[in-house]
């Protein structure tokens, strides 16, 4: 393997936190690839409060799911949480999609007993609109109750993203909601510092400072932090009302944004 291309060596210590191989310093690129056998456990203690905003959304699916439509994870990793969704969908016919760019949770949804109506693509969720990808031929124009998407949209480019915004805004049913989640910068300097490093305190408790800081170093080039105050006009610009953030911990947020039909949008 090409040396700069390497990625993160992990050895599995016995309570299955991801360590890296202290020895190894040649230079390496993170990937998701890494952590696709153990993404759920991975993202849990990287994220505090993570179980909870899982929680939380699968009871919001339930107020906007609607028999006949279709649901879709941008992002899916593992798939578990649209999974959930699906066992817990209080409604019948409905098809759930999870979009996923990494190949390599593929081996691990073959390896379940997935509900028939679950569909889960390895595709680039920008491939959206390209007729001969698998994504747009599932998809059914304007046919969508829910769209969730956890901590994915902060790894588009900038320049995508008020485009992603509002297909998923267009191909919602009135009465559909997009739920979001990031991390995102605070609006003030002293705020953000003071959140950055409580937040390596709780990672400390999962993870060495080598881990935490090697990291930060290789999600530079990967991650694209908003800010709230952009997220929410960007969401306003292309139609969504009664944006609500429902969840917070340290510098991540999760957000409800609802497709209102058009005679109450003034309203909210
Ligand atoms: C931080 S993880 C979150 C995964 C999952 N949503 C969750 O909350 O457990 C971000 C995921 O988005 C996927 N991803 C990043 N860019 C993507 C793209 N352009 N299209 C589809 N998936 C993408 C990554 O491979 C990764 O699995």
């Amino acid at each position: 393997m090409d040396e700069k291309s390497k990625t993160f060596v992990f050895t599995l210590e016995d309570n299955d936190t991801p360590t890296l191989d202290e020895n190894d310093t040649s230079p390496k690129t993170f990937s998701f690839s890494n952590f696709a056998d153990q993404f759920d456990g991975h993202i849990e203690k990287s994220i505090r409060g993570y179980t909870d905003l899982r929680n939380d959304v699968v009871g919001m699916s339930k107020f906007f799911i609607e028999d006949g439509t279709q649901v879709l994870d941008i992002g899916c990793s593992e798939g578990t949480l649209l999974e959930r969704i699906a066992r817990d969908c209080p409604v019948g016919d409905v098809e759930f999609i999870g979009c996923e760019i990494e190949n390599s949770f593929v081996a691990q949804w073959e390896k379940r007993d997935l509900p028939k109506e679950l569909h889960l693509l390895n595709e680039d969720i920008l491939d959206w609109g390209n007729d001969d990808k698998p994504l747009s031929k599932i998809l059914k124009p304007n046919n969508l109750s829910l769209v969730v998407s956890l901590f994915t949209m902060q790894f588009l480019a900038e320049r995508h993203r008020l485009e992603l915004f509002k297909k998923i805004y267009d191909n919602l049913v009135d009465g559909g909601a997009f739920i979001t989640s990031e991390k995102i910068f605070a609006q003030n300097a002293k705020v953000q510092n003071m959140l950055e490093f409580l937040y390596y305190d709780y990672k400390k408790q999962h993870f060495s400072e080598k881990e935490i800081l090697d990291k930060e170093e290789q999600l530079r080039f990967l991650a694209k932090l908003t800010t709230e105050n952009l997220l929410m006009k960007q969401l306003r610009s292309v139609g969504f009302r009664g944006i609500q953030i429902f969840w917070r911990n340290f510098n991540f947020i999760g957000v409800l944004a609802m497709k209102r039909p058009k005679e109450e949008m003034d309203d909210c």
